[in-house]
C-alpha cells in the first residue's frame, strides 16, 4: 500500500502509569517498560524514512511527580542513550533535546551532551527527546529573545514575522523541518498537553487507546496509514488548497509483512 510518510511526526507517549497499574504494578515499571519501547518506534520512523521524530519524554508539568518517580525516569533516559548512541550513529541519527536544560541535574546533563555532540554530524533521522519541554515556555522564551535583541539594537519590532519568530524557537535548527506533520498521543487521552503548540499549528492529530508500552512499530505504520488517508488543505480550498509545499509523494510503501521482522 503506497502512503505518504510524514517528513515530522511528534508523539506524546502517555499511559505509562495506568498500564502498569492496570497490571498490578507500581508506575514505574510503566516507565521501564515504555522506555524499551522507544527504540523500536525510533528504528521503524527511520526505516519509513520520516525525516524528524520528536518525542515527549518530560514535560514542564512531569516535575511535580513524586522524586522516586522523577529519579527512574531520568535514570531509564541516561540508560537509553549510553545504550542507544553507537547504533544510533551507524544509522546516521542526529539527536537534539528542546526544554528547560538548565533544570536537569548535572549527570543526565553530560549524558544527553555526549550524545548529542556524538551524533552531532550526522544527517539521517532528526531524533529530538523533549525533556522539561513546555510550549508556553517555549514561546515566552522566544518573546524574551526577541525583545532583548530589540533592546540591544540587533532588531527592529518591525521585522518581526512568522520565518523570524520560528528562529527564537528550540526547534530553530530544525529549519524547515520544524513544522510537525503528524502528532500522535497514546493512552486514549486526547490533549495536546502544551506540547509544540506553534510548531504543529497544522498537524494531524492521531490517538490511540493503545499505552505507550504497548505502543509498536505496526502501530505507527497505522497512524501512518491513517495520516495518508487524510486531505491536508492547510486552511485554504479549491486549487489553493495544496499539500503541504514540502510534502512528498514518491509513492513510499509501507510493506505489510516483512516489516514486522525488523
Ligand atoms: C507518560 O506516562 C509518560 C511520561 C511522563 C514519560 C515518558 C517516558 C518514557 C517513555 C520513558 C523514558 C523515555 C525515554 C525517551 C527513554 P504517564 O506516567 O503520564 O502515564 P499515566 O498518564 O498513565 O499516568
Amino acid at each position: 500500500m503506497a502512503v505518504n510518510i510524514p517528513h515530522h511526526i511528534a508523539i506524546i507517549m502517555d499511559g505509562n502509569g495506568r498500564w502498569a497499574q492496570r497490571r498490578g504494578h507500581s508506575r514505574v515499571f510503566g516507565h521501564v517498560r515504555g522506555s524499551s519501547r522507544v527504540k523500536g518506534i525510533v528504528r521503524e520512523a527511520d526505516r519509513l524514512g520520516v525525516r524528524a521524530l520528536t518525542l515527549y519524554a518530560f514535560s514542564t508539568e512531569n516535575w511535580n511527580r513524586p522524586p522516586t518517580e522523577l529519579k527512574v525516569l531520568w535514570r531509564l533516559l541516561k540508560k537509553y542513550l549510553q545504550r542507544e548512541v553507537a547504533e544510533l550513529d551507524r544509522e546516521n541519527v542526529r539527536f537534539r533535546v528542546i526544554g528547560e536544560l538548565d533544570r536537569l541535574d548535572t549527570d543526565v546533563r553530560e549524558v544527553i551532551d555526549s550524545a548529542v555532540e556524538r551524533l552531532s554530524g550526522n544527517s539521517g533521522l532528526q531524533l529530538t527527546f523533549a525533556l522539561s519541554y513546555g510550549a508556553r515556555r517555549e514561546l515566552c522564551r522566544a518573546a524574551r529573545l526577541f525583545a532583548e535583541d530589540c533592546e540591544s539594537g540587533r532588531r527592529h519590532a518591525s521585522e518581526m514575522n512568522e520565518e523570524l519568530f520560528r528562529q527564537y524557537l528550540w526547534t530553530a535548527e530544525l529549519g524547515e523541518l520544524d513544522s510537525v506533520d503528524l502528532v500522535i498521543r497514546t493512552s486514549g487521552e486526547r490533549r495536546v498537553s502544551n506540547f509544540l503548540l506553534w510548531q504543529a499549528a497544522y498537524a494531524e492529530f492521531y490517538f490511540t487507546d493503545l499505552c505507550w508500552p504497548d505502543f509498536e512499530p505496526r502501530h505507527l505504520q497505522e497512524a501512518i496509514q491513517d495520516f495518508s488517508s487524510r486531505e491536508r488543505r492547510f486552511g485554504a480550498v479549491g486549487e489553493k488548497a495544496v499539500r503541504d509545499p514540502r510534502s512528498r509523494s514518491d509513492g513510499a510503501t509501507i510493506a505489510r509483512g516483512p516489516v514486522a521482522k525488523i
